[in-house]
């Protein structure tokens, strides 16, 4: 196949979210969570890796390599971290980001939510309260105020995770050996109002602004005579959502590697890959086509909305590794632009070695940190990421 040129502006950058990078995120419910003596997080975020006074050199380094755009998110429990009380600093703090990033010639995707929220939002019933859509628009009004020349606002992500999270906290992460519990409908439908109300106050408040939100969306392939059957189980896990994003400006796809079902469904989620195939530090099958069959899974639903890749990475400590499967993916998003898809943008996950969600063991970042003195080191699949970038052609499948 020939090389696929970039299309103009495709936005090509790196993804981080603020609980799992900033540190001291003491007013959300994930500190709870993680701080409670019964907890099934194996450690907590602490200081995470301290991007909340770091992000000047995060962002140096994204922008040295060759990087263009920045995907963060925006942490709701500092900005209001008692109900109906809102931090002018904290938003303050935001808006210098992002016109950190503007002067670095960075263009910043900003997230509203990433899995996070404020400890009293959840312990009032989080997304499943009736009042909680209301509740995300009162605080979507605000951040509206210092999003002035962010060109797109994601407004949640992955809420097809959030809403299985209220099974994954009753019963514990063992659950995911299954895969992905089915979500919990008063909690889908409240992040679906919220998502709806927050779009429609950004294009009130921000017409030149283009909001989206980020579905998990998994390369589901199923086997043979398993396709009804897979339907069923793919509907209330990712299609749903995906649904919403019609009416949107653009959808986020997120995706790390493929799914098997089998006709008996979901207890038929193959447990394992073939047994020689290659696992990453997640457990997830070494797969780098994934992004192609999560594009097209997502064209399929959102018709002509414009798909932006918000995450796509692998958790490995071999940085060789990184670079190889992050070609596939590419080539794999190359072959979707060639079959006519609008794919917008890629973002590679993460930015930084982060928490994650409970662990500190994954390493996902183009960027290792030292967790003593926050001292950042850029792995070479950064500078191989921006210098593919400058190419302004993705790598052909080989
Ligand atoms: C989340 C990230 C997470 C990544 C890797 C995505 O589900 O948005 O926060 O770190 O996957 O697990």
């Amino acid at each position: 196949m020939k090389r696929v040129p970039l299309p103009p502006g495709f936005l090509w950058g790196a993804a981080t979210s603020a609980h799992q990078t900033e540190g001291g995120n003491e007013s959300s419910d994930w500190w709870v969570l993680e701080t409670m003596p019964s907890s099934f997080c194996e450690e907590p975020s602490g200081r995470a890796v301290d991007s909340f006074h770091r992000w000047r050199e995060d962002m140096d380094l994204a922008a040295a390599a060759g990087l263009r755009d920045y995907r963060f998110s925006i942490e709701w429990a500092r900005i209001e971290p008692t109900c109906g009380s809102f931090c002018d600093k904290a938003l303050a703090h935001y808006r210098q980001m992002i016109e950190g990033a503007l002067q670095r010639g960075l263009r910043p995707l900003v997230t509203l939510h990433h899995f996070t929220c404020p400890a009293w939002f959840s312990g009032g019933g989080g997304w499943a309260a009736p009042d909680a859509p209301a509740a995300f628009a009162r605080y979507v009004r605000r951040v509206a105020g210092i999003l002035h020349g962010v060109e797109h606002v994601g407004t949640i992500n992955e809420p097809n995770v959030v809403a299985a999270f209220p099974k994954l906290i009753a019963d514990g992460p063992d659950v995911l050996a299954h895969g992905l519990p089915e979500p919990d409908e008063p909690t889908a439908k409240g992040l679906v109002s919220a998502h709806r109300q927050a779009r429609d106050i950004l294009h009130a408040l921000l017409p030149d602004t283009r909001v989206g939100w980020s579905v998990s969306v998994q390369d589901y392939q199923p086997m043979p005579g398993a396709e009804r059957v897979a339907a069923a189980y793919v509907h209330p896990r990712q299609t749903r959502f995906l649904l919403e994003s019609r009416s949107d400006d653009w959808v986020g796809v997120q995706t790390y590697t493929r799914i098997r079902l089998g006709v008996d469904g979901e207890t038929a989620r193959p447990a394992a890959p073939e047994p020689a195939a290659l696992r990453t530090q997640t457990g997830w099958e070494y797969y780098p086509a994934a992004l192609g069959g999560a594009i097209r899974t997502a064209a399929e639903v959102v018709g002509d909305v414009p798909v932006i890749v918000t995450e796509n990475g692998i958790a490995t400590s071999d940085d060789n590794q990184r670079i190889d499967y992050t070609r596939g993916a590419l080539a794999a998003l190359a072959a979707t632009l060639a079959e006519g898809i609008d794919v917008r943008g890629y973002f590679h996950w993460s930015l930084l070695d982060n928490y994650e969600w409970g662990t500190w063991n994954p390493t996902f970042g183009l960027i290792a940190v030292d967790r003593d003195n926050f001292a950042r080191s850029p792995k070479p699949s950064l500078a191989w990421l921006g210098a593919v970038g400058s190419t302004g052609f993705l790598p052909a499948q080989e």
